[in-house]
């Protein structure tokens, strides 16, 4: 009988974390959840009996070491940083994202681990990007650390790969929104906006409300992940988005549509971090893994809300 592949999700208590457990579970695969001592369990708590948990800090090599014996495939998901904040203190941002990273990419070889899926971020990569929708041989400048210190991952498994043969998959992800997503941090507009509609409270924009984004529901993304562990594919890095674009007016618009309740809204100046467009052209992992994106965005904001409702309100 063929054995049940193994696979780490470090940080897999969070949001994506979360949902590439449930599927990977779905799927049949042995998983272990590693997260933060104490983490919050009510990600995982409709499949927590399944999966096995280790709580320790990504930063502690101990704990790295310890995790990866017997691994197949490792997800990385832990991040010390958003893109809002990451500017503050690079050092911090390099020292806890990059230097961790590579520490936990050496463990990988001496374990034999025969896949790394990196989540980078497609919104922050780029920069200011001059094609949209941009495809992934755009060669863009990042404007926060939080993208540089992706983009410098994204070149460390690129050279672990061809020096070691370490396999790995990189997947600038666009704007993941839907369960699970925390309505109370400043990266997920879609479940912050709605709770904000919720709670009856007043929603800040930064700027005009013109900002675009391309947002994906997290199940469709997740499905991509998992797809990508079938197949070795020559190409390793890919953009996963939907390929269209919503502004912050036409996001409102569509919840006071889903919801039907009215938003207030305080539109604020813009900040330095935020690019005007993001849109991905996600072309790339459409082919190679026969994928595409199934949820329109009234029916993800919808399932979002319902979520937020029944785990928030009351
Ligand atoms: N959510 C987005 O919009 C988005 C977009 C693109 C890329 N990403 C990337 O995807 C990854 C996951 O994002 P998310 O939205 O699921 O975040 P999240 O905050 O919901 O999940 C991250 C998890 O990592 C855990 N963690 C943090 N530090 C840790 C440490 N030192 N040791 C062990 N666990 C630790 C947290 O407890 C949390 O459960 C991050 O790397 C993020 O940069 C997110």
């Amino acid at each position: 009988m063929k054995k049940r592949k193994n696979c780490i999700i470090y940080g897999g208590g969070g949001f994506i974390g979360s949902h590439i457990c449930e599927e990977l579970l779905n799927e049949g695969y042995e998983v272990t959840v590693f997260d933060k001592l104490y983490f919050d369990k009510r990600n995982i708590s409709a499949f927590r009996n399944r999966v096995k948990v280790i709580e320790g800090d990504f930063y502690n090599e101990k704990d790295i070491k310890k995790s990866l014996k017997g691994q197949d495939v490792v997800f990385h998901l832990v991040s010390s940083t958003l893109p809002a904040n990451s500017n503050l203190n690079p050092a911090y941002d390099i020292e806890t994202n990059l230097i961790a990273t590579i520490k936990m990419l050496d463990r990988c070889r001496d374990y034999k681990v025969s896949k790394v899926i990196f989540i980078s971020s497609g919104g922050t990569v780029y920069g200011i990007p001059e094609k949209i929708p941009t495809p992934e041989t755009f060669c863009g400048k990042p404007i926060c650390s939080y993208g540089i210190v992706k983009k410098t991952i994204e070149n460390y498994l690129f050279m672990y790969n061809r020096l070691y043969e370490l396999d790995y998959n990189v997947f600038r992800l666009a704007n993941p929104y839907g369960e699970r997503q925390n309505p109370f941090v400043a990266q997920g507009v879609i479940p912050v906006f709605l709770m904000k509609l919720l709670k009856k409270e007043t929603i800040n924009i930064w700027g005009d409300g013109s900002i675009t984004r391309d947002y994906i529901y997290i199940k469709d993304a997740v499905d991509c992940l998992l797809k990508s562990l079938k197949i070795s594919s020559k190409e390793k890095l890919f953009n996963l988005g939907s390929g269209r674009g919503y502004s912050l007016n036409e996001i409102l618009e569509i919840m006071k549509k889903v919801t039907g309740l009215k938003p207030k809204v305080k539109y604020q100046h813009g900040r330095d971090v935020d690019v005007p467009v993001n849109i991905l052209n996600s072309n790339l992992a459409k082919k190679t893994f026969n994928w595409k994106p199934k949820t329109e965005i009234e029916k993800g904001i919808y399932k979002t809300f319902f979520y937020l409702k029944e785990n928030y309100s009351g």
